[in-house]
């Protein structure tokens, strides 16, 4: 990506994961939990939804499927700003796996003839209003059972009568908790990505 940190060393390339240009980085660095716990596995299926540019796929990518796509994942980014697709696409051209998708997130119907099967792993960062309502329809048509749900929610993206910050992200947990879907974790962004918080999640047992 455009001006990032690299090193080499031999055959291997590590590429700086900056945590306030990335929510997902981020919340790897504020979680109480394990890495594993945030991250996809090798060679499994994601969806991203709200991919703009890539950044952030960038390296989903790199962990899913690795160079050439040798570990066989598949990383589905849909993204509504065509500006942000022709990136989006000239990305995904060095990157088997990765498949771009220039839609509207909210729809599942959007999604599905591009994704293989269910998602192990989703990660929704989207500046809409009813982030909380979106995510829980969209988690509940794709999340495999046992996968890892993301929903990184900005408050300033609610709407204004929702209240101050602290009520918005309460009352996103709420619909998230009276859903299929349970907060599994809640990761406050503050001092690397101001008013966010990022909710992990797992299909529940209702
Ligand atoms: C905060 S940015 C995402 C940043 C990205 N996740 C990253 O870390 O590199 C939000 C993106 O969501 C996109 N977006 C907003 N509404 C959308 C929708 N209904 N469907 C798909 N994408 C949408 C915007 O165009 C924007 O690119």
């Amino acid at each position: 990506m455009r001006g990032e940190r690299r090193k080499r060393d031999g055959r291997i390339e590590w590429r700086r994961w900056d945590p306030t240009k990335s929510k997902v980085a981020a919340a790897l660095q504020r979680t109480k939990g394990g890495p594993s716990e945030l991250l996809p596995q090798t060679g499994s299926t994601c969806l991203y939804l709200g991919a703009s540019s890539g950044g952030t796929v960038s390296h989903i990518h790199d962990i899913v499927c690795g160079a050439g796509n040798h570990h066989g994942g598949q990383v589905v980014a849909v993204e509504i700003s065509p500006r942000m697709m022709r990136d989006l696409a000239a990305l995904a051209e060095g990157r088997n796996g990765l498949v771009p998708v220039l839609g509207d997130a909210r729809c599942p119907e959007m999604v599905a003839p591009f994704i293989r099967g269910r998602a192990d792993w989703i990660h929704q960062d989207l500046s809409i209003a009813d982030q909380a309502e979106t995510f829980v329809r969209m988690a509940v048509a794709f999340l495999a059972p046992g996968g890892v749900g993301l929903l990184s929610l900005k408050a300033a993206s609610e709407r204004a009568s929702d209240g101050d910050d602290d009520s918005r992200f309460a009352k996103a947990e709420r619909i998230l908790g009276e859903s299929e879907l349970e907060v599994v974790e809640r990761i406050d962004l503050a001092g690397l990505e101001e008013q966010h918080v990022v909710f992990r999640c797992a299909l529940g047992a209702l």
